[in-house]
């Protein structure tokens, strides 16, 4: 029984915000950031739109793409590092939204793989019968936790969300495989450290701004490059495909340089890589779906064409799905 990605939407936020105009807030220039990264502007949300109302709105076109009635919908999972509130989920709070039933739902945290977790483990529970249609989305409000006085990580980063309605009938691409691990050896590479029950919000925590995004760029980007080829690799041995059968491959919008190194290492001719970060920045959990819709939007997949979804986060995290379309 294979899962079948019947619909996905996406949505991000209008205001656009774009290098120049970044370069007004921090000491940084739209040289600097198009060279180091590829980004030119990113999507920046309203302060009356938490994550659930990015995720709602994807949701929305996800369950009209799928042309599937709400009621059908038995299993709501959103991928976030930027809940609405630690909680309850944003799951939680999307149902009620939506005007879904009272199914079940939970918030994954597995930051910028977290859409890929979800798909591994929607998967998982479609097969275990005992649920019909999952809402898997992935959905980031990272303005709301960025440092907007710290160059080094404000640049990177944008809001959106993109969803996805996965079923075991009907008529979609197949999710045919999945590779999902972590690395808990080094947390402090990428992570916001106050907030939470080690370090609970204190005066000295906001002044030290510990509840923003801390990250050492230098190390995730060696990271990333690294355990996205072996993700890859792995899920191509595991369902017997080598890299030339690859047909496209979507990968996690972080940064052009590690997209461009990852292909060269993977042998995988750079075309077949899609990319759309110089638009929207690195929106962690939402940069795939949204991606991938995109990608959908403009045609790229054709019937019977294999696909790499491929992720790398904070944890560290990493996750792949295969496609066949
Ligand atoms: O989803 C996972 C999230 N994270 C990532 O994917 C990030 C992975 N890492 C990266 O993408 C890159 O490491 C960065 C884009 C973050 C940084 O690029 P880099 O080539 O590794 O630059 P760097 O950190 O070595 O910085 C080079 C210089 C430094 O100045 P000095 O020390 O050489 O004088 C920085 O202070 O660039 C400076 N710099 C900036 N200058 C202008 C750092 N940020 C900026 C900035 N504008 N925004």
């Amino acid at each position: 029984m294979k899962s079948i990605l019947r619909g996905i939407g996406s949505y991000v936020p209008e205001k656009i915000l774009d290098n120049k105009e970044l370069s007004l807030k921090v000491e940084t220039s739209d040289d600097w950031i198009r060279t180091r990264t590829g980004i030119r502007e990113r999507r920046i949300a309203a302060s009356d739109q938490p994550t659930s109302e990015l995720a709602l709105n994807a949701a929305r076109k996800a369950i009209e793409a799928a042309q599937i009635q709400t009621d059908q919908i038995d299993l709501v999972i959103v991928a976030t590092i930027t809940p609405d509130m630690a909680f309850p989920s944003t799951a939680c709070i999307l149902q009620h939204k939506l005007g879904l039933g009272k199914v079940a739902c939970f918030d994954l945290e597995a930051a910028c793989s977290g859409f890929l977790y979800s798909l591994d483990v929607a998967d998982g529970m479609l097969a275990s019968g005992r649920y019909k249609c999952a809402l898997v989305i992935g959905a980031e409000k990272m303005s709301s936790i960025l440092d907007w006085e710290d160059r080094t990580t404000c640049v990177l980063f944008g809001d959106g969300a993109g969803a996805a309605i996965i079923m075991t009938e009907g008529v979609g691409p197949n999710l045919v495989g999945f590779r999902s691990g972590a690395d808990g050896s080094n947390p402090s590479l990428l992570h916001q450290p106050a907030g939470g029950s080690k370090q609970p919000a204190s005066i000295a925590s906001i002044e030290n701004r510990e509840h923003f995004l801390k990250m050492n760029g230098k190390e995730i980007f060696k990271s990333a490059v690294r355990v996205m080829e072996k993700a890859t690799r792995e899920l191509l041995k595991a369902n017997g495909l080598e890299t030339q059968d690859v047909d496209h491959v979507i990968p996690h919008q972080a940064n052009v340089r590690i997209v461009e190194s990852m292909a060269q290492r993977l042998e995988i001719p750079l075309e077949k890589f899609f990319c759309n970060l110089d638009r929207h920045g690195n929106t962690s959990a939402a940069s795939i779906p949204i991606a991938f819709d995109e990608a959908c939007q403009r045609g790229l997949f054709r019937k019977g064409e294999i696909g790499v979804l491929v992720a790398f986060g904070a944890g560290l995290t990493w996750s792949a799905t295969l496609i066949r379309f």
